[in-house]
């Protein structure tokens, strides 16, 4: 039984926009087989000497500035991340510091593009547990920083962007319904960026940017998130019609029109930050929300089923009342 809440959420991307068009001239691609193939438009990028902890700040300075609340007496912060700039300290210990908060836990958390769904449950179980009472999840990513900007099958889709939600002790309203996650661990090769081995399971691995088999992650996502998303409906004892909106990782726009017609929802009640932002990982999710709440669709008390999903291969679905 959840006993949190999501109380506010603020979001940052970087000024620098990369264009289809900026792409045509690094690589061999043009506007529209991008924007066919995968939905997308624009992205956002890190300048060279901002990492993903400077990203993860200004999300939360932007929470702080929409919602008034304070951060400065969380118990945790937990950042889903795939790019940290270093191995260690955590890019939650970063973000600690720089905020000045004096007494927090603080860590990080890897699950790819499913991160902030995976941190959003475990930040709900530490508070529903009764461990905590306040904790800051925050999804953030430089993608750019391991992109090869001479392949075009990878190029063209990864971006960067922060996205912030504080989830405090509410015993009354929970915001979060049901939730579900699993793993398929053998498709890791489809979707990988190497750190201190360059194996797996066997074969050899090509190291320094990430690598990605779009093809298998595409048939295997098709394939797996609309039994997913049915089966975490079911958990929750909600139909689709009780749902507002469906917010799966904006991994690519054509991906999830996909997913759609073989699942329970339309793509009008669909919310993704895919078109001006690209593929932002961990940062997708909370992108998506917010743009929907500036747009005025996605209102308090609303339903939302949010479904992360990437390298792993993992993902982690959950219902939550805005
Ligand atoms: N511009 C022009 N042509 C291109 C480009 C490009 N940017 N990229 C690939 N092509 C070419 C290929 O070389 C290929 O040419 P060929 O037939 O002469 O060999 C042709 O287009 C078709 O290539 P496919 O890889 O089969 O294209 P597909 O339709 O599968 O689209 C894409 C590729 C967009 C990557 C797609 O597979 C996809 O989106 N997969 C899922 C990727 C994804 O979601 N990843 C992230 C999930 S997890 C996470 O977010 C980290």
């Amino acid at each position: 039984q959840s006993k949190s809440r999501i109380t506010a959420i603020g979001t940052y991307v970087p000024e620098r926009i990369l264009s289809n068009a900026d792409l045509e001239k690094m690589v061999e691609t043009s506007d529209e087989w991008i924007v066919q193939r995968t939905g997308m438009r624009e992205r956002r990028i890190a300048a060279p000497d901002q990492f993903v902890s400077d990203l993860a700040i200004r999300a939360v300075r932007d929470m702080v500035d929409r919602y008034g609340v304070t951060v400065q007496d969380v118990d945790m912060i937990l950042v889903a991340t795939s790019t940290p700039e270093y191995s260690f300290p955590s890019t939650a210990s970063r973000v600690q510091s720089k905020l000045g908060i004096t007494s927090t836990g603080a860590l990080d958390l890897n699950a790819a593009c499913a991160g902030f769904v995976y941190a959003l449950q475990m930040a709900d179980g530490l508070i529903s547990g009764g461990a905590y009472n306040k904790i800051l999840v925050i999804g953030a990513e430089t993608l750019s920083k391991i992109t090869d900007y001479t392949d075009r099958t990878t190029c063209v889709l990864f971006g960067d962007g922060a996205g912030a939600v504080l989830l405090e002790r509410d015993e009354d309203s929970p915001s979060i319904a049901a939730s579900i996650s699993g793993t398929f661990g053998e498709g890791g090769i489809h979707l990988y960026k190497t750190a201190l081995s360059e194996q797996m399971d066997g074969a050899e691995l090509k190291s320094g940017c990430l690598v990605q088999n779009g093809r298998e992650i595409y048939k295997w996502a098709i394939r797996n998130i609309p039994e997913g998303v049915r089966t975490l409906l079911s958990k929750g004892g909600m139909t689709a019609d009780e749902v507002d909106w469906f917010v799966p990782h904006s991994a690519n726009l054509r991906m999830i029109e996909a997913i759609n017609e073989r699942g329970p929802f339309s793509m009008n009640r669909t919310l993704t930050s895919v078109e001006y932002r690209g593929n932002t990982s961990a940062a997708s999710i909370p992108l998506a929300l917010q743009l929907a709440v500036d747009e005025g669709r996605l209102k308090a008390g609303d339903h939302v089923l949010l479904y992360g999903f990437g390298g792993g291969m993992t993902y982690a679905g959950s219902i939550v009342k805005w």
